[in-house]
């Protein structure tokens, strides 16, 4: 369907001003009685949180493998109602965020498009999320905007009836849930050697508008002796405002094209796509960087160890005859996006404690 009203877009007095401080002092306005209930930026989280979350996240998959463990989790939540709100398109955030609640009783709702909600008629997003917040206990969302979550979350925590923003990606700035699955991901494929610390991890494609790797790259500050290589055409570089945050960290990263020469000393390749979405005519993108690619001979090239991730969807970038190499951790990495976003939504709704008595 067209629009065929203009958004009645209005000015929200203060929001120009906080959206202009440096997250370190936003972050306060997400976390209620002691624990964080917004999920808009991947600077929210410690290792503490991180740990927590990675061991709570295990523990529901394994009560998850009995009927009887099943019908504890179900048993949950199942008076809360959870609302979707995803209108840039997705497979993986949508269907693991959908499948999180469920497993923990909440029923959900779903918008899937600006086409078949009110703000074709005109309705601002920031009052279209508000509408949500009269019916649903938690807001889920997916927008073509950076800083749309952070926004929707502000204007909801200042009516008198707020429910929790999870932000399953805004534009090409911010995806945090997909930072903590990738960090369950890792932590689950180092297992046996360690874990993340320590670990030399190369980010590869383009790490310019991959919102991924940006929020898996803020959450490098909590693990000790981690290094980074950013791969990427010169187009599609790491944004400085990331290498200022590792700087300030003291986290070691290198930049290079070169792919292949750091393939043998890392123990994780986390590929990503060309994000052309973002664009301003996706069609004169034709380029699809061949030299960026993990193909079938790069395998020999790298550690015996090393895990491959990328955050899915994959065009080229990795052959699929990479997937039946015991490395190719990327199924395996979606698979933990729906637990590990089950022990987020069990902990903003504080049953957490419930799922891990039953296993104590
Ligand atoms: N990784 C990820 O965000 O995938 P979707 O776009 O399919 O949700």
């Amino acid at each position: 369907m067209e629009k065929y009203a203009e958004q009645t877009q209005q000015e929200f007095e203060g929001w120009e001003e906080f959206f202009s401080k440096p997250v370190d002092e936003k972050v306060e306005n997400f976390i209620r009685n002691q624990r964080i209930y917004d999920i808009i930026y991947a600077q929210q989280f410690d290792r503490s949180f991180l740990d927590y979350l990675c061991s709570l996240a295990d523990s529901i998959r394994l009560l998850a493998k009995t009927k009887v463990g099943q019908s504890k989790l179900r048993h949950l939540l199942p008076h809360k109602r959870a609302m979707l709100y995803f209108v840039q398109p997705s497979t993986r955030t949508f269907l693991s965020f959908q499948n999180a609640c469920h497993i923990l009783g909440l029923s959900t709702s779903e918008i899937r498009g600006t086409s078949t909600s009110s703000e074709v008629k005109g309705e601002s997003p920031e009052d279209t999320i508000r509408t949500f917040a009269s019916y649903v206990d938690l807001i889920i969302s997916r927008h073509p905007e950076a800083g749309f979550a952070e926004k929707t979350a502000w204007v909801l925590n200042q009516t008198e009836y707020p429910v929790p923003v999870l932000n399953g990606g805004s534009g090409p700035d911010q995806h945090p849930t997909q930072a903590l699955l990738d960090i369950y991901t890792l932590e689950r494929e180092f297992r046996t050697i360690g874990g993340l610390d320590g670990k030399k991890i190369a980010m590869v494609g383009d790490l310019k508008r991959g919102r991924t790797v940006r929020s898996l790259s803020y959450l490098m500050k909590n693990y000790q002796d981690v290094e980074l290589v950013y791969v990427a055409p010169d187009v599609f570089r790491m944004k400085d405002d990331i290498k200022e945050f590792l700087n300030k960290h003291a986290i070691p990263y290198k930049e290079t094209e070169d792919f292949e020469s750091i393939m043998p000393e890392v123990d994780a390749i986390y590929m990503t796509r060309i994000q052309n979405e973002y664009a301003e005519n996706p069609a004169s993108e034709a380029e699809t960087f061949p030299q960026f690619h993990l193909k079938t001979k790069h395998l020999s090239m790298i550690q015996t160890h090393c895990a491959i991730l990328h955050p899915l969807p994959r065009r080229y970038e990795i052959d699929i005859r990479i997937d039946k190499d015991p490395r190719a951790a990327y199924w395996r990495q979606e698979r933990c996006g729906m637990w590990i976003r089950a022990a987020l939504i069990a902990y903003i709704f504080r049953v957490d404690g419930e799922i891990m008595d039953e296993l104590s």
